[in-house]
């Protein structure tokens, strides 16, 4: 079994990204700027945005956070999105979600101009990745894609059973593995909280990509023997013996899968790290088709 190093690989895209960074700013060309709003306190949302914010500044980007009550209104956050559109600075612009019930998800995301969606999720990003078009890929899924490439590991021909259909990992991840390149060209089933007898299609499958957030669902009996596991999940489960007073467990059972698998991904330090190596990806795309 080897270990999937999302930090490892994160760094070195991050490594990469600076050296052009640094390119970008000796040919005198404008330096990527990032604009992240987090809404509210939620302690894992604002984990995430701060984790974004720290990468820009260590490669060289730019970026602003704006932080909003969760009473803002609808309307206010989707003034803020229309000046961040029109503003000539901000290349990216992130609005981390869950958003608060009464802020439509669909509205905000249809607000952000296409040409700045570094999330991927309007949907002009998500047609064109459909369509196979150049175009900003979902970070999460985006991040698996670079990790499978980084390890070289050959999808071709694979069974891929993806648990979860979220617009943010599930679907997204589904279209790629099964589009025609590498990683990809897999043959690829999608699993929900629908799916009848999905231990067997589980243990049918060459790669399992775990994406539903139920701590610990994915067990050792589920996994076929040399299967490829990718672990999305992280989800914080109260523990009264670390000091911040939770864990963080994958969907996957770590310590039963590991044993049986080819590769996986661990949790923490798999899948996180490449999402916002991805992000970063985008960022920088989204500054260097415009500039
Ligand atoms: N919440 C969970 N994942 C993501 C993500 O990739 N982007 C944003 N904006 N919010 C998220």
């Amino acid at each position: 079994m080897q270990i999937l190093d999302g930090q490892l690989a994160s760094r070195q895209l991050k490594d990469t990204l600076k050296l052009q960074v640094a390119q970008l700013v000796i040919e005198g060309k404008k330096v990527p700027h990032l604009a992240a709003v987090l809404i509210g306190n939620n302690g894992a949302s604002e984990t995430y945005v701060n984790a974004k914010v720290k990468a820009c500044s260590e490669i060289g980007f730019k970026s602003t956070l704006i932080r909003l009550e969760d009473t803002v209104s609808e309307n206010k956050l989707l003034g803020i999105i229309e000046e961040l559109n029109g503003d000539i600075e901000i290349d990216g612009i992130l609005v981390q979600l869950p958003l608060p019930s009464h802020i439509s998800d669909e509205k905000v995301i249809n607000a952000i101009e296409p040409s700045k969606d570094v999330d991927g999720f309007h949907p002009v990003s998500i047609g064109r990745m459909v369509q196979g078009l150049p175009t900003f890929i979902p970070a999460t899924p985006h991040g698996i894609m670079l990790l499978l490439q980084h390890y070289q590991i050959d999808t071709t021909g694979f069974h891929a059973v993806i648990l979860g259909r979220s617009n943010i990992v599930g679907r997204p991840i589904s279209i790629l593995l099964s589009s025609n390149s590498n990683p990809g060209n897999c043959t690829v089933t999608v699993c929900h909280s629908k799916t009848r007898d999905l231990g067997n299609l589980c243990r049918q499958a060459d790669m399992v990509i775990a994406a539903l957030g139920r701590p610990e669902f994915v067990k050792a009996d589920m996994i076929k023997e040399q299967a490829v596991v990718i672990d999305v999940g992280i989800t914080r489960v109260p523990d009264a013996t670390k000091k911040k007073g939770f864990a963080l467990k994958g969907d996957v059972l770590f310590s039963e899968v590991s044993s049986k698998c080819s590769f996986i991904t661990p949790v923490p330090g798999g899948v996180g790290p490449m999402t916002i190596a991805a992000l970063l990806k985008n960022t920088f795309k989204a500054c260097t088709d415009k500039n």
